[in-house]
């Protein structure tokens, strides 16, 4: 019998943590040894402490192909993103393409897949925050319309997609329960299926905090517990007009009440950094990107978190930290509305963010990646 061939496409920091969680699910669960999963990496995060130092500590095999794309105005880079799967598609005819999240490598493999025919999953479909101005959202919108199998991280993104008119919805967005089938051999297999599945990066978290409680981080940085703060920005409404990034360090050092805030800098912000004036300096303290487990580490142990990052808003509220998003809105609604999370236009002080109401089932129970490999395993076998 012949290989069934499941690509897998990431490419930027995020991508590496959701695949991750859908890796250890291939392997640990009793997936049919029939089915060969491609990883192609399009390179569009390369330094070693935006992507290599991912596949080390998670030990992940090295990606198939790396498209080696690099950094590009967006029209280029995503263009020369589908060039490269496209051939590879061409090359090995798979059944699936496996897309994750909303960087311009989740479009430019949704593009190639689409326009080559091939059926694509999408895991963090249906996140929308109606602002058209940010890549992310028309990277979704596209990649959620040209998929089949769209695997929602909760209710909200499942009745986000329903407003956009997709009609077959499991279980009308509640979550799955863990064994459950949902692809129905009789329909077809081209109508396109939303789901809950509830969130990867809750898997991811929840395996990986074993591990992380042996990071060295916060001795390493000279911190103690609950004395400090921390700070990401990297989204480009952020980092593309100099006043916006002043105008939120402004802020942060504003809002420290005395604690240093550690300021992890993504590559795309270090050209700002000139803007740090000695007085921001003081309380601010930036420090090259961290791995994974020193990253939850540092952030399971901090007073309060600043972040334009969605992954990092999450991850605050699942670690039960305090956390001001540093945008006008966020996708990720059901975190302000529990009360740990609050947009920095309506922070009025620490005390304010509550945090006694969260319900931790909003974004699944930590086996997502079970439920997906498992339907995306009974689609890939029913199309053959
Ligand atoms: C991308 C995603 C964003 C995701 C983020 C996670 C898009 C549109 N955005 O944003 O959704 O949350 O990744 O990190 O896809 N650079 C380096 N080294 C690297 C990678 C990038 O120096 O390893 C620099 C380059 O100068 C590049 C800039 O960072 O121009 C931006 O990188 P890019 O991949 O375009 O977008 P991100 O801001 O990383």
């Amino acid at each position: 019998m012949s290989e069934i061939k499941i690509f897998h496409i990431v490419g930027a920091r995020p991508q590496f943590i959701k695949y991750t969680a859908i890796y250890r699910a291939i392997t640990n669960d009793n997936v049919p040894n029939e089915m060969k999963h491609i990883l192609i990496h399009t390179g569009q995060h390369y330094d070693f402490l935006m992507s290599d130092i991912f596949f080390q500590e998670f030990k992940i095999p090295l990606p198939d192909y790396n498209l080696g794309v690099g950094s590009d105005e967006h029209g280029k880079q995503t263009a020369k993103m589908i060039e490269g799967i496209e051939e590879l598609i061409l090359k090995y005819n798979p059944s699936l393409v496996v897309v994750y999240g909303d960087t311009n490598t989740t479009l430019a493999g949704a593009l190639a897949a689409v326009k080559q025919h091939v059926p694509i999953a999408h895991v963090e479909a249906g996140l929308r925050s109606f602002n058209k101005k940010m890549p992310e959202e028309i990277n979704r919108v596209l990649t959620d319309h040209c998929s089949t199998l769209l695997f929602c991280p909760s209710k909200t993104a499942v009745n986000n997609l329903k407003r956009e008119g997709f009609e077959r919805v499991i279980q009308n967005g509640e979550l799955i329960s863990e064994g459950e089938s949902v692809i129905d051999l009789d329909a077809d297999a081209s109508f396109p299926i939303v789901v809950n599945v509830g969130d990867v990066m809750y898997d991811v978290l929840l395996w990986s905090l074993e591990v992380a409680s042996s990071s060295d981080v916060i001795k390493r940085l000279g911190l103690k517990e609950k004395q400090y703060n921390v700070l990401t920005i990297h989204r480009a409404e952020n980092t593309d007009n100099p006043e916006k990034f002043r105008e939120l360090l402004n802020f942060v050092s504003n809002t420290t009440n005395g604690r240093i805030t550690i300021f992890s800098v993504h590559p795309r912000t270090k050209k700002l950094l000139d803007l740090m004036d000695d007085e921001i300096q003081q309380c601010i303290k930036p420090i090259e990107p961290l791995s994974y487990f020193d990253m939850l580490w540092l952030v399971k142990n901090s007073n309060l978190i600043f972040t334009d990052s969605g992954g990092l808003q999450k991850e605050a509220y699942w670690l039960k930290v305090p956390c001001v998003t540093l945008r006008e809105q966020t996708e990720w609604v059901e975190t302000i509305e529990s009360g740990w999370n609050v947009l920095y236009k309506n922070f009025t002080g620490e005390h304010t963010i509550k945090n006694n109401s969260a319900d931790m089932n909003v974004y699944g129970d930590g086996k997502a990646s079970k439920r997906i490999v498992k339907i995306i395993s009974e689609f890939v076998l029913q199309k053959r």
